[in-house]
C-alpha cells in the first residue's frame, strides 16, 4: 500500500461490540475489525458492562486493522471515537475503574430520577438539559451509586462516559464533547457547557466531570504507552468524536436541516438535525447538542429494537443459527426469509418491543414485552414477523412526535445492523409511508468519528463540507401504498395497548 495515501481511523464503541474502521479520505473503508462483549444483566432491568472490555476491543481492533491494510501509521491523521451513550464510567485518583459501567439500558434509577426532579423542578431541568430526569441518563447513575455503594463513590475522582475512557487510553486526557455529554443530564444543552447549577443542585464536584469539547476538536494525541499497545503512531491526534447517533449523523450526512435518519441498532433512533434548539414539552424525546458545532439534534430513543431480535434469535432461534453457520450467512438473512412467509399483521399477532422497559415515548422502566393475540394457529415464524413489526411500530410512534415537532422532512434513512435488512426496510417504509434510502458506506457512526477526526486533523474544512465529498446516497425504497394501509389497522390497535396495561405492568414490576 502507497505510503503517500492519508487514512483516518473511527472506532465505534457499541453494546454488543466494538468495531474499529480505517478509512481512506474518500470515505472507503479500508480494513475493519470487529471484537464483541458481554452485557451482564445482575438483575431484571439492569445492565452492566467492563470499561476494560472496551478498552481491550479498542486496542485489539486498532492493532488489526492497521496490520490487515498494511498502513503506514504515520499516514493516519486523526481518529475519532463513537460511543454508546450514557453509560456511567468511575475510576479512582490512578485511573482505575472502580465498578463496571451501568450502561444506557439500565433501568434501576427511577428513585434518583425522582430526586432529580425534585431538587430541581421539572421545567427547569428541561430548560437547561432540554431532557426530563431520565434512568438512562447518567445523573441518576452516579446518585444511584453514592446512595448504594459510597466506599466507591469515596473512592472516584473521575466520572466518564464509555467512549471517553477508551479516549483516556489512548491519551491520558480526561476529555469529552458536547454531543455525548448531553446525555449526561448535567449539561447546559443551549449554552453546550456543564450546567453549574445542576451540579451543585446535586452536588456533584465538578472536578470530577472530564473536560468539554466541540465533536472535531482534538482533544489530546496518543500516548507512547498507547502507541506501543495499538500500533498507532505517537502524536496521533484524537478528537473529540461523539455519542453513537450523533456520530451516525455525521457518516450518514444527516448534518443539515430536514435531514432525518431511523437506526434499528440494539436501542431504535429516530434522528433529526436541527439549527436550533427545539424542545418536546412533554420530553418524550431527546434534544442534544449536535457533533456539528452550533447545532442541535432531536431524537428519540428506544431501547429493544435489534435487541427484540438479538433476544428472539437467541431464544428461539439455535436451529437457524446453526443452518446459518454451515452455509456461511447471517442468521439474521435466514430469519427475514422465514418471517417474510407471515403476512402483514403476522395472522394478527402484536409484538411491543418493552423487554428494558421503555424510553421514548413512554418515559416507563416498568413496561415489559408483550405478544399480544397468540392463538394455537401461531408459529415461531409469525412470531418472529411480530417482533420485527412491533419494533417498526415503536419507531412509528416516535416519529411521529418529531414529526409533531416539525424536524422531519419527506425522506428517511435507514441504518444500524437492521438497517442492512431490505426486508426490515421494505416495512419501516410501508409503516411510516415514506421512501427510506441507505448510504452507500454502511460504516455509520465509525464513518461519522472519522470525519470528525478528519475535520480535526484538517483535512476537511467543516463536517457538512466533508460529508458533501465522502457520502453518497443510494436510491429510495418506496413505500407500498396497499400495505401501508393495511399495517395502519395494527399499529393502531398496537397503540392502544400501553396504555390499557400500563397499570399492569407496574403492578408486575412492584412483585
Ligand atoms: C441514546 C441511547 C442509545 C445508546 C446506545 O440516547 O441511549 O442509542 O447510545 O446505542
Amino acid at each position: 500500500m502507497s505510503s503517500q495515501k492519508e487514512y483516518l481511523l473511527g472506532i465505534d464503541l457499541g453494546t454488543s461490540g466494538t468495531k474499529t474502521v480505517l478509512f481512506d479520505t474518500d470515505g472507503n473503508a479500508v480494513a475493519s475489525a470487529l471484537v464483541e462483549y458481554p452485557m451482564y444483566q445482575p438483575k431484571n432491568g439492569w445492565a452492566e458492562q467492563d470499561p476494560k472490555d472496551w478498552w481491550n476491543a479498542a486496542r485489539d481492533t486498532i492493532r488489526q486493522v492497521l496490520e490487515d491494510s498494511g498502513a503506514d501509521p504515520a499516514a493516519v491523521k486523526g481518529l475519532g471515537i463513537s460511543g454508546q451513550m450514557h453509560g456511567l464510567v468511575m475510576l479512582d485518583e490512578n485511573g482505575e475503574v472502580l465498578r463496571n459501567s451501568i450502561i444506557w439500558c439500565d433501568q434501576r434509577t427511577q428513585a434518583e430520577c425522582d430526586e432529580i426532579t425534585e431538587k430541581i423542578g421539572k421545567e427547569r431541568l428541561i430548560e437547561i438539559t432540554a431532557n426530563p430526569a431520565l434512568t438512562g441518563f447518567t445523573a441518576g447513575k452516579i446518585l444511584w451509586v453514592r446512595k448504594n455503594e459510597p466506599e466507591i463513590y469515596e473512592k472516584c475522582r473521575h466520572i466518564l462516559l464509555p467512549k471517553d475512557y477508551v479516549r483516556y487510553m489512548l491519551t491520558g486526557e480526561f476529555a469529552t464533547e458536547v454531543s455525548d455529554a448531553s446525555g449526561m443530564q448535567l449539561l447546559d444543552v443551549k449554552n453546550r457547557c456543564w450546567s453549574r447549577e445542576v451540579l451543585e443542585k446535586l452536588e456533584i464536584d465538578p472536578s470530577l466531570l472530564a473536560k468539554m469539547y466541540e465533536s472535531p476538536e482534538v482533544t489530546g494525541t496518543v500516548t507512547a504507552e498507547a502507541a506501543a499497545l495499538t500500533g498507532l503512531k505517537e502524536g496521533t491526534p484524537v478528537v473529540g468524536g461523539a455519542g453513537d447517533n450523533a456520530a451516525a449523523a455525521v457518516g450518514t450526512g444527516v448534518v443539515e436541516e430536514g435531514k432525518a435518519f431511523t437506526t434499528l441498532g440494539t436501542s431504535g433512533v429516530v434522528f433529526a438535525h436541527s439549527d436550533s434548539v427545539t424542545i418536546d414539552p412533554k420530553g418524550r424525546v431527546h434534544t442534544f447538542c449536535s457533533a456539528v458545532p452550533g447545532c442541535w439534534t432531536v431524537m428519540s430513543c428506544t431501547l429493544s429494537a435489534g435487541l427484540s431480535l438479538k433476544w428472539f434469535r437467541d431464544t428461539f432461534c439455535g436451529e437457524e443459527k446453526a443452518v446459518a453457520a454451515g452455509m456461511g450467512v447471517d442468521p439474521y438473512y435466514l430469519m427475514d426469509k422465514q418471517a417474510e412467509k407471515s403476512p402483514i399483521g403476522a395472522n394478527r399477532l402484536i409484538y411491543l418491543p418493552y423487554l428494558m422497559g421503555e424510553r421514548s415515548p413512554l418515559l416507563d422502566p416498568s413496561a415489559r414485552g408483550v405478544f399480544f393475540g397468540l392463538s394455537a394457529i401461531h408459529t415461531k415464524y409469525d412470531m418472529l414477523r411480530a417482533v420485527m413489526e412491533g419494533v417498526i411500530y415503536s419507531q412509528r410512534e416516535c416519529l411521529d412526535i418529531l414529526r409533531g415537532m416539525g424536524v422531519v422532512s419527506s425522506e428517511m434513512l435507514a441504518c444500524g445492523g437492521g438497517g442492512s435488512s431490505p426486508f426490515w426496510r421494505q416495512m419501516m417504509a410501508d409503516v411510516y409511508g415514506l421512501p427510506v434510502k441507505t448510504v452507500a458506506n454502511k460504516e455509520g457512526p465509525a464513518l461519522g468519528a472519522a470525519i470528525l477526526a478528519g475535520v480535526g486533523a484538517g483535512v476537511y474544512k467543516s463536517v457538512p463540507e466533508a460529508c458533501r465529498q465522502v457520502i453518497h446516497v443510494n436510491p429510495a425504497q418506496p413505500p407500498i401504498g396497499e400495505n401501508h394501509w393495511q399495517y395502519e389497522k395494527y399499529y393502531e390497535i398496537y397503540r392502544s395497548l400501553y396504555p390499557a396495561l400500563k397499570e399492569s405492568f407496574s403492578s408486575l414490576a412492584a412483585l
